[in-house]
């Protein structure tokens, strides 16, 4: 049997791991308290100890930093993409300049690391405005509005190194790109490339996509809306030409491919790429392609990618976040609901329970330790079965000042 490691520590791992397990023998590292309750094997030892056939990594940060490099230069198979094409996500600068080269369509841009130049670049610019610091910030690094004060003052914070630091000090301002949005998947295995259902997140905090942005509130798959020839005409206009592009620097780019896409009246134009799984986007994914997943993301590590057949079914969602997220998350909440084994203390057909930030208190109690706390997946045969699946689950579970979204996936069942 496959030996897969699983790296990171979230809701995204989780789910991996969960999915993967179905198929092969997993480790996580380093996991949480809800993936080691879910029989899934939890380890602090970095991967490169853990003898694996395959790691998949789950967050951008250790790939932006080089694990997948460091691994694969010890004989590992990995599913992630080196230093190299991580940049994609690492450096908004990098990505924008990238765009250009591979002409794909996206929001036109200016770098600034001055408040001068910010305001002077705002002042030409029309609403929606969007301000972005330039490194990575967790998904928490971009401001988009309509008030141009807010949009300045934004600015002049970031810039100061208070909010983001390092990450901060240089800023993205862009267009504002009207439309809706959706997560393309992409497996790319140096050559080839295989798109996965597309997703939709809901990144705002608040129903009908209101407050602040988060690291994302809930997802589905697949869209049904987007019929054949848009997911074609994204594949021609924006993943072809990007791995066209990354060829030609010299990048052998296996992994996950996110585009964060913005369907505008005038086509299909890239928000951002996110060099792995979304999250919660996995959530729904690796539910979907549990069957084999392990084959199918060794095959990506292997430069061996063959086609990926349609999912059948539909997944949906929740997020439970804690109080206070995203600006500053309260822990240790007692979080009821939850059986000794992290999921639903009464079990419910076609629903799972991904941990993101949560842990257990001293009398082995599970109480919340971060910002999004749990996942709450429903599937189903179809996507308003899943749906009721996930809110019936997430109904029966609690913690104080719980922030839940009620609205995933409402309208598209
Ligand atoms: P990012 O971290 O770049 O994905 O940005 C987070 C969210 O901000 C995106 O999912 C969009 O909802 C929004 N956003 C980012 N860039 C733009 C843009 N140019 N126009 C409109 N919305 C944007
Ligand atoms: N769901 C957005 C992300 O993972 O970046």
């Amino acid at each position: 049997m496959t030996r897969c490691v699983v790296v990171g520590a979230g809701a995204r791992e989780h789910a991996l791991a969960w999915a993967l397990a179905d198929s092969a023998e997993v480790v996580v590292t380093p996991g949480n308290a809800g993936i080691a309750a879910h029989g899934l094997a939890v380890s602090d030892r970095p991967a490169a100890e853990l003898d694996a056939d395959l790691v998949v990594i789950g967050p951008e940060a250790p790939l932006v930093a080089g694990l997948a490099d460091e691994l694969r230069a010890a004989g590992v198979a990995v599913c992630g993409p080196g230093a190299d094409g991580a940049r994609l996500e690492g450096s908004k600068a990098h990505l924008k300049e990238f765009l250009a080269a591979a002409g794909v369509p996206s929001a036109d841009y200016a770098t600034v690391d001055t408040p001068e130049a910010a305001e002077a670049r705002l002042r030409a610019a029309r609403p929606p405005y969007v301000v972005k610091t330039d490194g990575l910030a967790a998904g928490k690094g971009v401001l988009v509005t309509d008030s141009f004060e807010e949009a300045i003052a934004d600015a002049r914070e970031k810039l100061s190194g208070r909010a983001f630091g390092e990450a901060g000090r240089r800023l993205v301002i862009e267009e504002g790109l009207v439309g809706e949005e959706c997560s393309v998947h992409v497996l790319c295995d140096g050559e080839r490339f295989a798109t996965l259902a597309v997703a939709q997140d809901y990144k705002r905090l608040g129903e009908g996509d209101r407050g602040p942005n988060t690291g994302g509130m809930g997802a589905y798959a697949p869209v049904g809306r987007l019929d054949a020839a848009t997911v074609a005409g994204i594949e021609d206009a924006v993943v072809a030409p990007t791995l066209a592009e990354l060829r030609r620097r010299g990048v052998d780019y296996r992994g996950v491919l996110y585009a964060g896409m913005m369907l505008t009246v005038d086509g299909p134009k890239l928000i951002e790429y996110n060099v792995r799984f979304g999250d919660p986007e996995a959530e729904v994914l690796a539910p979907l392609y549990r069957e084999g997943l392990a084959d199918l993301l060794g095959s990506v590590a292997a430069g061996r990618l063959g086609p990926v057949p349609r999912p059948a079914g539909a997944a949906v969602t929740v997020v439970l976040a804690a109080a206070g997220y995203p600006e500053g998350p309260r822990s240790g909440d007692p979080i009821e609901g939850l059986g000794d084994d992290g999921q639903l203390a009464e079990p419910l057909e076609g629903v799972v329970l991904f941990h993101a930030g949560t842990t257990r208190d001293p009398s082995g109690r599970f109480v919340t330790a971060g910002g999004r706390v749990l996942a709450v997946t429903g599937t189903g045969g179809d996507l308003a079965t899943a749906r009721a699946r996930a809110y019936e689950g997430a109904a029966r579970i609690d913690f104080d000042g719980c922030q839940r979204r009620p609205d995933v996936a409402r309208g598209a069942a």
